[in-house]
C-alpha cells in the first residue's frame, strides 16, 4: 500500500513524549513490511540539526494560502530506510525554534497559524508530488485538519488526492483548541464552523474537526477507548467521540526493540538478559553513583521519567509521607514541563535529599540508564492513553508501579490480583492513601527476592513488539480501502 502519515513528533528527529515514539516505529515497521510510506514532519531547528538532515535533498517549494494570505514553504524529503521517505515542511518563520509548542508552561501564540500551514502544506505536497496515497493517516491535534482539507481541495480540483484518511487519538488533553477568528486561516467554508463542525465553546477546536471528518479514528490501548466515550476521561469530546464510536477502534502501542532492549542497549554502562542479568546490577550502581546516592544502598530504588504535568500525577508525590525519606527507599525523577508542577517536584525533593534526586530536562541517555538500574518504575497518571515507559520498563526487568487506567491497565498485570501472570503493581488513580499501599506493596516484593525474581523474569519475557499493532494498522488500512 501506499500510505501517509503526518505527525508534529517523530523519533529520532524531534520528541517531547510517546508520540515520537510510537509515529516514529508505526512508520518504520510499515515500511520493513514493504509498504511505501511517505511520513510529514514540520522542519523544525532540532529536525534540521540532525545528522540524517545533512542528506536531505530539497524536493520543491510551495505555496500555501493561510486566510487571506500566500505563503511560501520549501519540502526537504530524507530517506532513512528502504520504503521510508520523511518529509519535511520548512517554513523558518514557523518552525525554527527550540520547542515544537512553546515554551514550558506557555505555548506559542502563532501555533494555529503553524499547524494550520502545516497541514495544508502537507495536502498541497501530496497532490504536487503525486503521492496517490492508499491511506493519509495523522496523528493528533496538530495534523487533525488534515482530512477536512484533503476532501475540499478534491472538491475544488475535481481530483481523487487520497483513499481513506485515519485520524489516531495519541492524547485526548491536548486538542488544539484556538480563537475563533483562527478559522479564517483555514480556508475551510463556513458551514464547518458550526456546532457540527470545529466550533467548541465559542472557539474552534481542530481534534474535534479530525474526529468529525477523518474516515477511521484510532486510540492507542482498548481501556482508553472505553474511557474517553465518557464525561470523566472525554475531556468535553466525549459526545463527538460517541457520535463517532462505531468508526473508533484501539490498537495497543509496542516498544521498538532497536531502541529499547537491554541486551543491546549502548547507552548502558553493561548489558544484560533475563538469563543473565548481572549488568543490571551494575547499572544500579551507576545510577546510585550519578545521583550522589551510596552505591552500597540495599533498599528498593524508584524509578519516574515523565513531562511535569497533571497527566502524571505528580502533585501525588507528597502525599507518599515517610516512604520516601531516610533509608527506607530511592527515588530518581527525570523530567520538564509545567513551572508550577516543576516548583512541587522540586520543593517537596528538597526536604528529602537523601532520598530523592530530581533531574530537569530531556535526556534520552539517562532515561535509558533509569529503567535499567531501578527496581520499580512507577507511574501515578490520573489519565494514560497508553504510557510507554511502563512496557520499556518490563522489558528492562525493572516492575511498574502504575495507576490502574488506559494503557497502563492494559500493559501491567497486578501481582497479588493474578499471582500466576503479575508483572507489576496497581493502584487507584489520583488516590494518595491508594498510591501509598502500592508503594508499601512494592517494598514488600522487594524483601521477597524469590517473588521477585519471577516476576522480573515474567516482565522481561512479555512480547510488546509494535509487529501486533502495525499488523492491526495494516488490517485496518485494508478494510477501509
Ligand atoms: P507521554 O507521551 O504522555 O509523555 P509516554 O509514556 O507515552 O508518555 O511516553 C513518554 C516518552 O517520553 C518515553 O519515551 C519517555 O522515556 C520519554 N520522556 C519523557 N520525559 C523525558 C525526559 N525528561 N527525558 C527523556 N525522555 C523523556
Ligand atoms: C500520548 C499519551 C501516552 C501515549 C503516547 C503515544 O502522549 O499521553 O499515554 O503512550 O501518546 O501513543
Amino acid at each position: 500500500m501506499k500510505i501517509v502519515h503526518a505527525t508534529g513528533e517523530l523519533f529520532p528527529y524531534v520528541k517531547t513524549g510517546g508520540l515520537a515514539d510510537a509515529a516514529g516505529s508505526i512508520v518504520e515497521t510499515l515500511a520493513e513490511y514493504g509498504h511505501h510510506v511517505a511520513v510529514f514532519l514540520p522542519g523544525y531547528r532540532t529536525v534540521l540539526e540532525h545528522p540524517d538532515a545533512s542528506a536531505a535533498t530539497s524536493v520543491m517549494s510551495i505555496g500555501v494560502e493561510l486566510g487571506d494570505e500566500f505563503l511560501s514553504g520549501e519540502i526537504l524529503a530524507i530517506k532513512p530506510r528502504p520504503n521510508l521517505t520523511v518529509y519535511l515542511v520548512r517554513r523558518d518563520e514557523y518552525f525554527d525554534r527550540r520547542h515544537p509548542y512553546g515554551r514550558p508552561g506557555r505555548d506559542y501564540d502563532d501555533n494555529a497559524q503553524r499547524f494550520v500551514f502545516f497541514g495544508k502544506a502537507v495536502v498541497e505536497s501530496v497532490i504536487r508530488l503525486g503521492l496517490k496515497p492508499d491511506v493519509v493517516h495523522c496523528h493528533d491535534w496538530q495534523a487533525a485538519l488534515i482530512p477536512l482539507f484533503l476532501r475540499i481541495e478534491e472538491r475544488r480540483r475535481a481530483l481523487a488526492v487520497a483513499g481513506k484518511t485515519v485520524l489516531t487519538i495519541h492524547n485526548l488533553a491536548f486538542q488544539g483548541i484556538f480563537p475563533r477568528k483562527t478559522f479564517a486561516l483555514t480556508g475551510l467554508p463556513d458551514e464547518l464552523l458550526g456546532m457540527d463542525g470545529l466550533e467548541y465553546y465559542g472557539q474552534i477546536n481542530m481534534l474535534k474537526g479530525g474526529i468529525l471528518f477523518a474516515d477511521r479514528l484510532t486510540t492507542v490501548s482498548h481501556t482508553y477507548a472505553r474511557e474517553i466515550l465518557t464525561p470523566e476521561f472525554g475531556c468535553g469530546l466525549e459526545g463527538v467521540l460517541q457520535l463517532r464510536s462505531d468508526d473508533l477502534v484501539s490498537v495497543l502501542n509496542g516498544i521498538n526493540p532497536h531502541v529499547w532492549n537491554p541486551a543491546t542497549d549502548r547507552h548502558l554502562p553493561e548489558n544484560y538478559t533475563a538469563a543473565d542479568r548481572a549488568g543490571k546490577k551494575a547499572c544500579r550502581r551507576a545510577l546510585l553513583r550519578e545521583c550522589g546516592f551510596g552505591e552500597d544502598f540495599a533498599g528498593p530504588i524508584l524509578g519516574m521519567i515523565c513531562r511535569f504535568t497533571e497527566q502524571k500525577g505528580i502533585h501525588l508525590l507528597p502525599g507518599t509521607g515517610d516512604f520516601f525519606q531516610g533509608d527506607r527507599a530511592r527515588l530518581v525523577v527525570l523530567g520538564s514541563g509545567a513551572p508550577e508542577y516543576e516548583r512541587v517536584v522540586r520543593e517537596w525533593a528538597a526536604e528529602r535529599p537523601e532520598a530523592v534526586h530530581v533531574a530537569f530536562g530531556l535526556d534520552e541517555v539517562r532515561s535509558h540508564l533509569i529503567e535499567a538500574g531501578c527496581d520499580f518504575f512507577l507511574m501515578p497518571s490520573i489519565f494514560e492513553p497508553c504510557g510507554l515507559n511502563q512496557m520499556y520498563s518490563q522489558r528492562y526487568g525493572t516492575v511498574p508501579v502504575v495507576s490502574r487506567v488506559g494503557g497502563l491497565a492494559d500493559t501491567v498485570t497486578d501481582v497479588d490480583a493474578e499471582p500466576g501472570q503479575g508483572t507489576g503493581i496497581h493502584f487507584e488513580p489520583d488516590d494518595v492513601d491508594a498510591l501509598r499501599g502500592a508503594l508499601e506493596r512494592a517494598e514488600t516484593l522487594y524483601r521477597d527476592r524469590k517473588t521477585l525474581n519471577t516476576v522480573i523474569s515474567r516482565c522481561m519475557k512479555k512480547d510488546f513488539s509494535w509487529r501486533t499493532a502495525v499488523r492491526a494498522y495494516e488490517s485496518l488500512y485494508r478494510e477501509i480501502i
